[in-house]
Protein backbone atom coordinates (compact mmCIF):
# COMPACT_ATOMS: atom_id res chain seq x y z
CA UNK A 1 0.00 0.00 0.00
CA UNK A 2 1.56 3.22 -0.86
CA UNK A 3 1.98 5.65 1.99
CA UNK A 4 0.96 9.43 2.44
CA UNK A 5 2.98 12.06 0.53
CA UNK A 6 4.61 13.89 3.54
CA UNK A 7 2.52 16.87 4.93
CA UNK A 8 3.38 19.99 5.91
CA UNK A 9 0.81 20.28 8.75
CA UNK A 10 1.77 16.56 10.18
CA UNK A 11 5.36 16.64 9.35
CA UNK A 12 7.08 19.66 8.49
CA UNK A 13 5.75 22.82 10.25
CA UNK A 14 6.55 21.79 13.90
CA UNK A 15 10.40 21.41 12.25
CA UNK A 16 10.68 25.03 12.85
CA UNK A 17 10.95 26.60 16.17
CA UNK A 18 9.53 29.59 17.31
CA UNK A 19 12.93 30.97 17.22
CA UNK A 20 13.16 30.21 13.50
CA UNK A 21 9.29 31.06 12.47
CA UNK A 22 9.92 34.59 14.68
CA UNK A 23 13.58 35.22 12.27
CA UNK A 24 12.27 34.64 9.74
CA UNK A 25 8.84 36.54 9.27
CA UNK A 26 10.77 39.20 8.07
CA UNK A 27 10.97 37.04 4.28
CA UNK A 28 8.82 34.60 5.10
CA UNK A 29 6.37 32.67 7.47
CA UNK A 30 8.00 29.05 8.53
CA UNK A 31 4.89 28.19 9.75
CA UNK A 32 3.00 28.71 6.48
CA UNK A 33 2.47 26.24 4.06
CA UNK A 34 1.80 28.24 1.25
CA UNK A 35 5.05 30.52 1.98
CA UNK A 36 7.21 27.79 2.57
CA UNK A 37 5.74 26.12 -0.76
CA UNK A 38 6.91 29.59 -2.60
CA UNK A 39 10.24 29.17 -1.14
CA UNK A 40 11.13 25.66 -0.53
CA UNK A 41 14.23 25.66 -3.37
CA UNK A 42 15.98 28.21 -1.26
CA UNK A 43 14.82 26.99 2.06
CA UNK A 44 16.31 23.79 1.21
CA UNK A 45 19.46 24.94 0.18
CA UNK A 46 20.59 26.41 3.11
CA UNK A 47 18.85 23.86 5.20
CA UNK A 48 21.26 21.32 3.22
CA UNK A 49 24.58 23.30 3.36
CA UNK A 50 24.04 24.34 7.15
CA UNK A 51 23.69 27.53 6.84
CA UNK A 52 20.76 28.06 8.19
CA UNK A 53 18.99 27.76 11.02
CA UNK A 54 21.74 29.84 11.97
CA UNK A 55 22.88 28.66 15.50
CA UNK A 56 23.41 24.86 14.13
CA UNK A 57 22.32 22.63 11.00
CA UNK A 58 19.73 20.37 11.41
CA UNK A 59 21.12 16.39 10.94
CA UNK A 60 20.41 14.47 7.69
CA UNK A 61 17.05 12.83 8.82
CA UNK A 62 15.67 16.24 9.24
CA UNK A 63 17.03 17.92 6.35
CA UNK A 64 15.94 14.65 4.36
CA UNK A 65 12.22 15.03 5.37
CA UNK A 66 12.13 18.03 4.14
CA UNK A 67 13.69 17.02 0.63
CA UNK A 68 11.12 14.62 0.56
CA UNK A 69 8.23 17.05 1.13
CA UNK A 70 9.61 18.97 -1.30
CA UNK A 71 10.11 15.96 -3.78
CA UNK A 72 6.67 14.76 -3.14
CA UNK A 73 4.73 17.82 -4.20
CA UNK A 74 4.86 20.04 -1.11
CA UNK A 75 1.71 18.50 0.40
CA UNK A 76 -0.41 20.28 2.69
C1 LIG B 1 15.67 31.11 1.78
C2 LIG B 1 16.07 30.65 2.95
C3 LIG B 1 16.65 31.54 4.03
C4 LIG B 1 17.31 32.72 3.92
C5 LIG B 1 17.68 33.48 2.66
C6 LIG B 1 17.63 33.16 5.26
C7 LIG B 1 18.30 34.32 5.58
C8 LIG B 1 18.57 34.76 6.84
C9 LIG B 1 19.26 35.98 7.17
C10 LIG B 1 19.79 36.97 6.17
C11 LIG B 1 19.34 36.06 8.51
C12 LIG B 1 19.95 37.16 9.37
C13 LIG B 1 21.44 37.13 9.36
C14 LIG B 1 21.99 35.90 9.97
O1 LIG B 1 21.83 35.69 11.18
O2 LIG B 1 22.65 35.10 9.24
C15 LIG B 1 18.72 34.86 9.07
C16 LIG B 1 18.63 34.55 10.39
C17 LIG B 1 18.07 33.40 10.90
N1 LIG B 1 17.44 32.41 10.19
FE1 LIG B 1 17.26 32.34 8.19
N2 LIG B 1 17.16 32.22 6.15
C18 LIG B 1 16.55 31.22 5.44
C19 LIG B 1 15.96 30.09 5.93
C20 LIG B 1 15.90 29.76 7.26
C21 LIG B 1 15.36 28.52 7.77
C22 LIG B 1 14.80 27.42 6.90
C23 LIG B 1 15.48 28.57 9.14
C24 LIG B 1 15.13 27.53 10.16
C25 LIG B 1 15.14 26.23 9.92
C26 LIG B 1 16.08 29.85 9.48
C27 LIG B 1 16.36 30.27 10.76
C28 LIG B 1 17.02 31.44 11.07
C29 LIG B 1 17.41 31.82 12.41
C30 LIG B 1 17.13 31.02 13.68
C31 LIG B 1 18.08 33.03 12.31
C32 LIG B 1 18.79 33.81 13.41
C33 LIG B 1 17.91 34.65 14.25
C34 LIG B 1 18.38 34.64 15.68
O3 LIG B 1 19.36 35.30 15.99
O4 LIG B 1 17.76 33.89 16.46
N3 LIG B 1 16.32 30.54 8.32
N4 LIG B 1 18.25 34.10 8.02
Amino acid sequence: MAEDPVSFALDIADLFTQRDQEAMLIQFDLWDAEDVRDNADAILETLTSGRMPCYGAWDEAKVGLFRQWVEQGKAD
